[in-house]
C-alpha cells in the first residue's frame, strides 16, 4: 500500500509535529506492505514565505527532521516537491477541471483569504496543487490533520472528474485522519502549533528547551496543595513522552500535594532532553553538513521522478499533448 504525506518548510518541525505526524508515519513504514512517500511541500510554502533564504532553511530542517527520527530514505520516498516538475504539471492540468465555487468556497481558503492583506493566485489553487501532489503517485492512503479533510475531498472529486472522461488514470486516495494521535498541547495548553507561538523544539539547545519547557503555563494551586494531574499540561506532555512507571509516580506526587510545578517541569525537561538526545545529536550533525542533506534529497528525486515522469506520459497521453 502507498502512503503519502507532506510537510511545508515552514519551520523546524516541533513536538506536535513528531509525535502528531512524522513518528507515525515512520513507524507505519516499518510494515513490509507499506511504501511510504514523505515529502517537503516546499511550493506549498510559497503561499506564505517569500524569502527564499528563509525557506532554504526550513527545508533543510524539515528534511533532517524526517532523517533525524528514522525515515528510511532508501526503501521509502523522500524528496522535495520542488525538484519534482511534474507536480507542477499537473496541477495545471487538474486545475482546468477544478471548478471554481469548489476552491472559492473551500474553508481553508476562506479562512486564509480573510485573514490575509494580500490574497494571491497560488493561495486559491493551493489545494489543486496539493492534489497534484498526490494523485501523481498514486497514493492510496494520506495521513493527515483535521484541517486538511476539504483537500483530500477536492483531491478525490477531481480525481473521479477525470477518470469519469478519460478512464481508470487516477487511484483515489483516502484521508487518514490522524484522530488515534492525540491532539499534542503547547505551553500554552492549546493545541501545540507555529501559528499560535506555544511550540517545543526538541531541536534546540538545553538552554532553549528549559526556557520553553519552564515557561509552560500551570494554575495557582500552592505548593503543598494536591495537584490534578488530568488538567495539567505539564502533566499531559510528560505522559506522552515518559515510561509508564515514570507517569505513574508523578500522577502519585501531584495528588499527594507538596510537590510544585517546578518540579515537574524539570523532570519533564530531563526526559525530554534525554529521550530526543539521539535525534537532537543527528539533526544538528545533519544540519552543520547541509551537503549531505542534499545528497539523501536528491537522491530520493531521481526515484521519485521516474514514477512522476511515467505518470505524466499517461495523463498527456490521454489530454493530447
Ligand atoms: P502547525 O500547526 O504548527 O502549522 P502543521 O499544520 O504544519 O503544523 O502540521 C503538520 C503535521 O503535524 C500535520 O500532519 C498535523 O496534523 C501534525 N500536527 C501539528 N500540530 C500537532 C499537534 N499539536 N498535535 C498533533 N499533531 C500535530
Ligand atoms: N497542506 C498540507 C499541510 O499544510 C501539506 C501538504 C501539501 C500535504 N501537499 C500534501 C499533505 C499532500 C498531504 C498530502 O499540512
Amino acid at each position: 500500500m502507498r502512503i503519502l504525506t507532506g510537510i511545508q518548510s515552514t519551520g523546524t518541525p516541533h513536538l506536535g509535529n513528531i509525535l502528531g505526524a512524522i513518528q507515525p508515519l515512520i513507524e507505519r513504514s516499518r510494515q513490509p506492505e507499506i511504501q511510504a512517500f514523505a515529502f517537503i511541500a516546499d511550493l506549498h510554502s510559497l503561499t506564505t514565505i517569500r524569502d527564499g533564504q528563509i525557506r532554504q532553511a526550513n527545508t533543510r530542517a524539515v528534511a533532517a527532521a524526517w532523517i533525524a527520527c528514522g525515515f528510511d530514505t532508501d526503501t521509502h520516498f523522500f524528496y522535495r516537491q520542488s525538484q519534482i516538475p511534474e507536480v507542477c504539471e499537473l496541477a495545471w492540468y487538474l486545475g482546468c477541471f477544478a471548478p471554481y465555487p469548489m476552491l472559492a468556497n473551500a474553508h481553508s481558503f476562506k479562512e486564509k483569504s480573510s485573514r490575509l492583506a494580500d490574497v494571491s493566485a497560488g493561495l486559491f489553487t493551493y489545494p489543486v496543487l496539493m492534489a497534484a501532489d498526490i494523485l501523481l503517485f498514486d497514493a492510496q492512503a494520506v495521513p493527515v490533520g483535521k484541517d486538511q479533510i476539504q483537500h483530500l475531498e477536492i483531491t478525490r472529486d477531481l480525481a473521479e472528474t477525470f477518470n469519469r472522461q478519460y478512464g481508470p488514470v487516477f487511484t483515489i486516495p483516502k484521508a487518514e485522519i490522524q484522530d488515534h494521535v492525540k491532539v499534542i498541547p503547547g505551553t500554552d495548553g492549546q493545541k501545540m502549533s507555529k501559528s499560535y507561538h506555544n511550540t517545543i523544539n526538541i531541536f534546540a539547545s538545553e538552554k532553549e528547551l528549559r526556557k520553553s519547557i519552564m515557561s509552560i503555563v500551570t494554575d495557582s494551586t500552592p505548593l503543598e496543595a494536591p495537584k490534578n494531574p488530568d488538567t495539567c499540561t505539564v502533566f499531559r506532555l510528560y505522559s506522552l513522552v515518559a515510561s509508564p512507571e515514570e507517569i505513574a509516580t508523578l500522577r502519585e506526587r501531584y495528588l499527594q500535594g507538596g510537590y510544585g510545578y517546578g518540579q515537574a517541569k524539570s523532570l519533564l525537561f530531563e526526559v525530554l532532553w534525554e529521550k530526543f538526545r539521539p535525534q537532537r545529536d543527528r539533526f544538528n550533525e545533519l544540519l552543520a553538513h547541509p551537503d549531505e542533506i542534499e545528497k539523501i534529497l536528491q537522491l530520493g528525486e531521481e526515484k521519485a521522478r521516474q514514477l512522476a515522469q511515467d505518470k505524466i506520459r499517461t495523463v498527456r497521453a490521454c489530454l493530447g499533448f
